[in-house]
């Protein structure tokens, strides 16, 4: 069986760093494949996504995710959407991702900070974000840090070395450029690209000419 025709279960939370563009993409091309994502959003995210895309995500419900993306990429809504969406805030520690009997089969952070890092590697799971983290950890699941900054200092290294160490993916947004990229969105695609195999999402977002 392909794997775009079971249905999918991802957790997906989005903080405070660069990057949203990499975010919107993934939410582009998740559309299409069916299953269910529940997102978590820092405050921070939002604030870094009104200032890169002037969106303001703050409110948005669940049902709305579709429409704002094809919106954003100037495409008609499709009338078979596959993938459906469920939104907790970051701040409900009782929520089902804190918990170690949440079934989700892997945790994206796109973007993921500095500081959500951190939280992560030193197991400070005071947010629903840092506990949804500690949860898939602990339970051995596959857990995916998309994380940015340049240049990185010695803490960051020590913290994606000790996440590393704890069974968590550090997928850096440090997009290659060997795929020719005509637009930014075939920039974007390269690391949604990226994430989607290590979650075994079988897509071909990229290709690579000779
Ligand atoms: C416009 C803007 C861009 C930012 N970009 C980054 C970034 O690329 N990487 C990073 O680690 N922090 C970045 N930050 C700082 C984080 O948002 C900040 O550390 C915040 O506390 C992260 O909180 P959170 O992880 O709970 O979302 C940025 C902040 C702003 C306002």
């Amino acid at each position: 069986m392909k794997s775009e025709e079971r249905k999918r279960k991802f957790l997906l939370a989005s903080t405070g760093g660069s990057g949203c563009g990499y975010l919107l993409r993934y939410f582009y091309h998740l559309l299409s494949v069916k299953g269910e994502t529940h997102w978590i959003a820092s405050e921070n995210f939002f604030h870094v996504l009104k200032q890169e895309f002037s969106l303001d995500w703050q409110n948005i419900n669940a049902n709305e995710i579709s429409r704002n993306i094809s919106t954003f990429f100037n495409e008609k809504p499709s009338a078979e959407q596959n993938h459906s969406f469920k939104i907790y805030d970051h701040k409900n520690i009782k929520a089902n991702p804190a918990s170690g009997t949440s079934n989700y089969e892997a945790m994206i952070i796109l973007p993921c900070s500095m500081k959500t890092l951190a939280s992560i590697a030193s197991g400070v799971a005071a947010n629903l974000i840092d506990r949804a983290a500690d949860v898939a950890l602990k339970e051995k699941r596959k857990l995916i840090l998309v994380v940015r900054e340049t240049p990185y200092n010695l803490i960051h290294i020590e913290n994606m070395k000790k996440v590393t160490l704890a069974g968590g993916v550090i997928l850096p947004a440090s997009p290659g450029f060997y795929h020719h990229p005509k637009s930014v969105n075939d920039i974007y695609d390269f690391i949604v690209d990226r994430i989607f195999r290590q979650i075994g999402i079988d897509k071909t977002l990229v290709s690579y000419e000779e």
